[in-house]
């Protein structure tokens, strides 16, 4: 239950900060530029691109004797999400006795900056990335600055520098939260329930404004439930990389919110030998860890998804339910035959992943139901899984297509195909026309003059800002023979 002051209670450097009549929608970022004036913490562009907003978010770990830190884009989270945790900035690198953090000091003798600008940034996600790998190889450094955006110095000093700062060793490079973790566990969240004395469960806001608008942040599903009944068409709150957006560009002021992201059965993940049931509050990268091994392919489309602050919080159900034609999740999703349970008043129902949408922006999502968890099936024996996005840039950018499929070889013939693709249709969908020509077939008796007559029927002819028809035509073409492992029909 959350407390009842209406207060967003945070822990920043070894105090424990109150902001109270903030609007629901203030920005991590401009709580911090504008209220606690650490202005050492840069808006680039306002919409997680560019990352010279980075921030670490600390929570308290289960056992409540350590902070487990996540690198977040503060101009895309709000700041009613860090309620119970704790913030570090780049001001929290500083030593007490001044000297500077081994990431800071690198930075500086490996001539890592010039006009500085990113170089917070910069110095918050390699210090994130050393608080649980302390001696990352370069492929590591390069995919923990993949949201990292440097217009002047360019990026070998830059990765030089993170190189050099893991020789530091990690006790040196570990952040002091020693102050924090005392406070944290004052202000810890209870997740016992909270009962008005005619036994009525009581759902507090965390931020309810004089106009009667609120953010609310349910800490189990029975309170989700009571926050949805008690704010119809409220809007949901994920990850906030897509809400986050809408806020900064669209000035999108919801009345209501309801976060999940404190819900603990949301942030859990059930493993079966068939399948995983992955929470709607679990984020990308955490399933990017768990179907590595199962679907490196799928792992592999979500660690080009974004970047790791982008992950850190953005969920598979925030881009279902979000639904852009060109979400990367719902492709492999679809292909390998995933499940969404929905969740309305307490009741659920479960919804093949393939029948979720009924049109561009549309789904059988109704009023007021969410989406719970999305069950992903494990690979079984004899099992194949391609996927692969193509996008402009290779990280940090969405699709112009991604395609995936399913499949097993039956006496060498293709069986039980899924295949699903994005950017293309509509909305992401599996393609029944390119599913038939290719069943029962042996690979490389398939013809790329076929696979064409196919995609020039099943596609509309449209270009987009992503690629022209002619275009995405040709590398669907080609995705699918390579998927089926006919690379050599695409050459000919
Ligand atoms: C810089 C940047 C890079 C990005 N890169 C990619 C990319 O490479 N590929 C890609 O596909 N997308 C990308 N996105 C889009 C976005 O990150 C994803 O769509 C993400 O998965 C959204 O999840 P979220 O948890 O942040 O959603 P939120 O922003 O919290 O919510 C998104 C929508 O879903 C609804 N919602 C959230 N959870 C639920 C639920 N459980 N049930 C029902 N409705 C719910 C919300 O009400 C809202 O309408 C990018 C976005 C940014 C800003
Ligand atoms: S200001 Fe660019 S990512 Fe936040
Ligand atoms: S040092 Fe100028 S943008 Fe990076």
């Amino acid at each position: 239950m959350t407390q009842a002051t209406n207060t967003v209670r945070v822990v920043i450097d070894g105090r424990i900060v109150e902001a109270q009549g903030l609007r629901r929608t203030t920005t991590v970022l401009d709580f911090l530029r504008e209220h606690q004036h650490r202005s050492g913490t840069k808006e680039g562009c306002a919409e997680g691109d560019c990352g010279a907003c980075t921030v670490l978010v600390g929570t308290l770990n289960a056992a409540g004797d350590a902070v487990d830190y996540i690198a977040v884009n503060s101009c895309m989270q709000l700041l009613p999400t860090l309620d119970g945790k704790s913030l570090k900035t780049v001001e929290s690198l500083k030593r007490p006795d001044g000297s500077l953090h081994p990431v800071q000091q690198a930075l500086v003798s490996c001539h890592g900056t010039q006009c500085g600008f990113c170089t917070p940034g910069f110095a918050m996600s390699l210090a994130g990335l050393m608080q649980v790998l302390p001696t990352p190889s370069r492929q590591q450094v390069n995919d923990a600055l993949q949201g990292n955006l440097c217009r002047c110095t360019g990026y070998r000093p830059i990765v030089d520098a993170a190189l050099e700062a893991s020789a530091a060793g990690a006790a040196a490079l570990k952040l002091d939260d020693s102050a924090d973790l005392p406070l944290l566990r004052q202000i810890r969240r209870d997740a016992a329930p909270t009962y008005s004395l005619d036994g009525e469960l009581l759902v507090q806001p965390v931020v309810r404004t004089r106009k009667g608008s609120s953010f609310t942040s349910p800490a189990n599903l029975a309170e989700l439930d009571k926050a949805l009944q008690d704010a119809p068409g409220a809007t949901l709150l994920a990850g906030s990389t897509e809400i986050g957006l809408k806020v900064n560009k669209q000035f999108h002021r919801p009345e209501h919110i309801v976060y999940l992201g404190n819900v603990a059965e949301l942030q859990q993940v059930q493993t079966s030998a068939g399948a995983w049931r992955v929470g709607a509050s679990v984020s990308l990268e955490r399933v990017l860890d768990l179907v590595r091994t199962d679907w490196p392919d799928f792992a592999e489309v979500l660690r080009r998804f974004g970047s790791p602050p982008i992950r850190s919080t953005a969920t598979l159900a925030g881009n279902i339910a979000n639904g852009s034609p060109i979400g990367d999740s719902m492709p492999c999703l679809m292909a390998l035959g995933a499940t969404l349970v929905l969740r309305r008043a307490g009741r659920t129902r479960r919804v093949a992943m393939d029948a979720f949408y009924t049109g561009m922006k549309t789904s059988v999502l109704q009023a007021d139901e969410l989406i719970e968890a999305v069950e992903i099936p494990r690979r079984q024996a004899g099992e194949v899984f391609v996927a692969h996005k193509v996008s402009k840039r290779f990280d940090q950018d969405i699709s112009a297509i991604c395609a995936a499929a399913r499949y097993t070889l039956q006496d060498g013939r293709l069986s039980g195909l899924r295949l699903a693709v994005n950017g293309v249709t509509p909305f992401p969908q599996r393609v029944p026309a390119l599913e038939s020509l290719l069943q029962g077939r042996a690979p490389d008796s398939i013809t790329a003059a076929e696979v064409d007559a196919v995609v020039a029927t099943a596609f509309p002819a449209r270009d987009g800002l992503r690629g022209t028809w002619a275009y995405r035509s040709l590398v669907a073409r080609n995705l699918v023979l390579r998927f089926i492992g006919n690379e050599e029909a695409a050459l000919a």
